[in-house]
């Protein structure tokens, strides 16, 4: 009897053990990021703003290619200060281009956040959340915390209303052509996630029939804007990740109506 209850107790202990075990991890999913905002890695301020409509139906993932992984925050505030500029001096664009990026340190970085339209996808800057997982994940997978994290902002944004429950989880390069962004690595990782949806460059409306167009009316209203894709380094591989492929015609599009609008830009 009492061996039989000693045998019940220890069933017991370990069902409690096991509740609790499972309750922090549970817990843990649900749990926000840390988010790193612009004041803490000293962002410049945006050029100016384009506001976006929440819920967006998209969440497209990215990576940095350049600059390489960062695995504290003095690196990762680096990383983001490179990034803005690339996209803001060199590329001439508003701000930095993603929504957020994160970093293998395992924080996420404020970039235009949930309600600004970036420029990290023509055709879906303005539905959707673009998230640099900082890094060259084509040939190496990003580490556990810095997948988690991804994971963890995309919950958050659906609970808080800025990304639909039915959200579209995509790769860079399933909604543009000559990228191989976010990586073979990467991309064969977000595809087993909740939410992944199959689609190609070839089968999007958006790039069938904006495509030509909007390209058209890039270069016409922004000669000076080119990325000399020259300078690329030799070891890049075809169009990943170089700036000017990331070259947003609606970012584009929309500075230069603000410019006409009002030529002393305010911050
Ligand atoms: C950005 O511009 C600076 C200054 O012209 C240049 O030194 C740097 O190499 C450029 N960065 C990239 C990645 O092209
Ligand atoms: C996004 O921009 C495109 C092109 O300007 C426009 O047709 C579309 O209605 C916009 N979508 C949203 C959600 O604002």
């Amino acid at each position: 009897m009492s061996n039989k209850n000693k045998g019940l107790c220890s069933v017991n202990l370990m069902h409690c053990v096991l509740v609790i075990v499972f309750s922090i991890e549970v817990v843990n999913s649900l749990t926000d990021p840390e988010i790193i905002p612009r004041s803490q890695w000293y962002a410049k301020p945006p050029k100016s703003i384009q506001p976006m409509e929440n819920p967006v139906p998209y969440v497209v993932i990215h990576h940095s290619y350049m600059p390489p992984a960062c695995y504290n925050l003095e690196d990762c505030i680096g990383a983001m200060q490179w990034m803005q500029d690339l996209h803001q001096i060199n590329n001439s664009w508003v701000d930095i281009g993603y929504s957020f990026a994160v970093g293998s340190d395992g924080r996420a970085y404020e970039g235009r956040g949930w309600s600004r339209v970036g420029a990290h996808a023509p055709h879906f800057n303005n539905k959707s959340i673009g998230i640099c997982v900082i890094g060259d994940w084509r040939e190496y997978l990003p580490p556990e915390q810095q997948l988690a994290t991804v994971h963890q902002l995309i919950q958050m944004g659906v609970r808080e209303g800025k990304i639909a429950q039915d959200y579209r989880l995509v790769g860079h390069k399933q909604v543009r052509y000559g990228t191989a962004c976010p990586g073979n690595k990467l991309y064969d990782e977000i595809k087993t996630w909740t939410n992944f949806y199959n689609c190609s460059p070839d089968t999007v409306p958006e790039l069938r029939t904006e495509a030509a167009p909007k390209e058209a009316a890039v270069s016409e209203a922004t000669p000076s804007n080119d990325t000399p894709s020259d300078d690329k380094p030799s070891d890049d591989p075809p169009s990943d990740d170089k700036p000017s492929d990331d070259q947003p015609s609606d970012d584009v599009d929309a500075e230069n109506r603000l410019r006409k609008r009002a030529p002393s830009v305010v911050y």
